[in-house]
């Protein structure tokens, strides 16, 4: 088996949705400003009871049951969070559990929005070394938990959710070629500083960010690595069938489509009704135009994502 390849994929997200309008009654904000500088009119916001890994494992099934592979044959588990249950053990052994899946390796990788190419990139070096067989590679947040409710800049921007795949050892090209970057210089412009010490919570346990200062950042970096990625895998724009961001502003993915001369009808966006989910972003879009049957089996994709490190990457993959 020389590839992988994604054989399900599968989301969730939890019922209740908050509105723009309903936003603006907590805080000094308007539908019209957020609408015009991000693109997002509503998000999903987990119940008091949701844990991350309620939703990781909702999505999980759905992947599983699309692929056509029952817990049994999985044999590792990534969890893409930086929302975890708890500090430790990681998010991927609670699901672990909460699946039923007794013996397989089971890991969360930590890149906030990036977190899910970072998750694949590394399932596909598993499978392609031979260490495991079929992996679940889950991308799942609960971000409205480290929100401040009282900082416009910031709590009107996130949403809750999960997405997941099945990445199986195939003899047909899945994967084509991933690239992965970090530059830890700017680890300033967002975070979410706070850590446990001495029983307590010491600094801010709520997402920090520097918008105006991401935003250019994601806007080079992500048009940089696109164009990168392609060029390794000997690729033309010409030849991407679709383009799959991480859903953050609806401007940073429209000027990286413009740069990969892509129309916004190969782009999928979910952005508007989902908010930006950090690293679910990525895989509950890409569920979503599978079901809805945009996105089609032989088509070439482009999954990018970029974060909190700053950590940036993308996966190109033939479905
Ligand atoms: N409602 C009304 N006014 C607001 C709001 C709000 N929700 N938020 C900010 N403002 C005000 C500010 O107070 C400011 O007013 P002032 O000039 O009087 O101080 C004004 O609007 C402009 O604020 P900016 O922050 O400069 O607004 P900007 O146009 O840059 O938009 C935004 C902010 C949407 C956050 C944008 O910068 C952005 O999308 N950045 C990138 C985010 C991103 O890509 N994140 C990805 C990674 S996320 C992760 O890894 C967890």
């Amino acid at each position: 088996m020389a590839y992988s390849r994604i054989l399900g994929t599968g989301s969730y997200l939890p019922e209740t949705v908050l509105t723009n309008a309903q936003l603006a009654e907590r805080v000094d904000t308007s539908d019209e400003w957020i609408v015009s500088r991000t693109g997002i009119h509503s998000r999903h916001v987990a119940a008091d009871n949701e844990l991350t890994s309620d939703l990781a494992v909702r999505a999980a099934r759905a992947a599983m049951q699309n692929a056509g592979v029952t817990p049994d044959e999985i044999d590792m588990i990534i969890v893409a969070t930086t929302t975890p249950d708890m500090q430790f053990p990681s998010t991927a052994c609670i699901v672990q559990e909460k699946l039923g899946i007794p013996n397989c390796a089971a890991f969360d990788v930590q890149a906030v929005c990036a977190g899910f190419v970072y998750a694949l990139a590394t399932a596909n070096g598993h499978i392609l070394s031979g260490v495991a067989n079929k992996v679940l590679v889950i991308g799942a947040e609960v971000m409205t938990r480290i929100l401040d409710w009282e900082d416009r800049r910031t709590c009107v921007l996130f949403g809750d959710g999960a997405g997941a795949v099945v990445l199986g050892a195939s003899d047909e090209p899945g994967l084509i070629r991933s690239k992965l970057a970090a530059d830890g210089r700017h680890q300033h412009i967002l975070n979410t500083p706070a850590q446990i010490a001495g029983g307590k919570i010491q600094g801010i346990p709520y997402l920090h960010m520097d918008g105006p200062a991401v935003f250019k950042f994601a806007v080079k970096a992500l048009s940089d690595i696109a164009t990168k990625t392609l060029a390794e895998a000997g690729l033309d724009k010409s030849e991407l069938d679709w383009l799959v961001p991480h859903q953050a502003n609806v401007r940073i993915i429209e000027s990286t489509a413009k740069h990969l001369g892509l129309p916004m009808e190969r782009v999928v966006v979910t952005l508007p009704e989902q908010g930006n989910t950090s690293a679910a972003s990525i895989p509950l879009a890409f569920d979503a135009a599978v079901r809805d049957g945009r996105i089609k089996r032989g088509q070439t994709v482009m999954l990018e994502g970029i974060g909190g490190g700053m950590t940036w990457g993308a996966v190109l993959l033939r479905f």
